[in-house]
């Protein structure tokens, strides 16, 4: 996706993939340091460990306690978080999120940059997870409303809903129940693969008009593009790259 980007905004530049194992991180980025790379996306397992690596992390990746983004700032390594911008884009292609009601699933790392997101554009937040202590302790951390275990979502009343857990990718399942009523909601799924999970081909079923976990992961990386090249970049041509790698 950042290559296509690249080569439509005229961008001399690069991405590549490494694997990285989790005892190798620090010489990773001191690797990258020495070789001047002007931006490193990071991605599980490395999205907190990261930060001890850095020269700073900016307040709202902080908060959210998670970097993906690394970006050479005057020859400084500065981490960000584009995940919750990236999430907060995609949904509201579909409604205007102030003075929605959200429920988000989930309580892991992802979970953190999709309340922050929701809180920081004042929707109010219900954040359910299978372990409901830290729904509890997220909730309290990051101005969510409300928490609870999956199970109390029948009671939630909502606009939006998140899946944030990894229930679907790569599977058949969903982390819940068939919605009974999806008119005037929107429901989204961070899994992308497969592209259109089984939560969101039921809240379709349901009425809801849903957004796939694509749109957030191509928005980040719009977001990315933009900090380190001071640039918009073509959301079209990331979702067209982002197509032809994943079909
Ligand atoms: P990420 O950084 O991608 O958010 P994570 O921090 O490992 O990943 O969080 C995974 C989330 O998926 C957690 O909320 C987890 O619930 P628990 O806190 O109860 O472990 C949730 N999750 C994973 N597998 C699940 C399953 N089979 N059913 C319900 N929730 C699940």
């Amino acid at each position: 996706m950042h290559n296509a980007a690249f080569e439509a905004m005229g961008v001399d530049a690069a991405y590549t993939a490494f694997d990285v194992a989790p005892d190798a991180l620090g010489e990773a980025i001191a690797g990258a340091r020495a070789l001047g790379i002007r931006q490193l996306a990071v991605s599980i397992p490395h999205k907190q460990a990261v930060i001890a690596h850095l020269d700073s992390v900016d307040p709202t990746a902080e908060r959210i306690g998670a970097v993906n983004t690394v970006t050479l700032q005057d020859g400084r390594l500065v981490g960000t978080n584009t995940d919750w911008i990236g999430a907060m884009k995609a949904l509201e292609t579909e409604r205007v999120l102030a003075g929605g009601r959200a429920v988000v699933l989930g309580a892991g790392g992802t979970a953190r940059a999709v309340v922050f997101g929701l809180v920081q554009r004042g929707a109010s937040v219900r954040v359910l997870n299978r372990t409901a202590s830290k729904a509890e302790q997220l909730a309290s951390e990051l101005g969510a409303s409300g928490a609870g275990g999956l199970e109390s979502l029948e009671e939630a009343e909502f606009d939006f809903l998140i899946n944030t857990t990894s229930v679907g990718l790569s599977s058949d399942e969903s982390p819940i129940a068939p919605l009974g009523r999806g008119q005037g909601r929107v429901v989204m799924d961070v899994v992308y693969q497969p592209e259109q999970t089984r939560l969101l081909r039921e809240a379709g079923q349901a009425g809801a008009r849903t957004v796939g976990g694509k749109w957030m992961l191509i928005h980040q990386a719009a977001e990315q593009i933009r900090l380190w090249t001071g640039r918009a970049a073509p959301v079209d041509v990331l979702a067209k790259a982002f197509d032809r790698a994943v079909m």
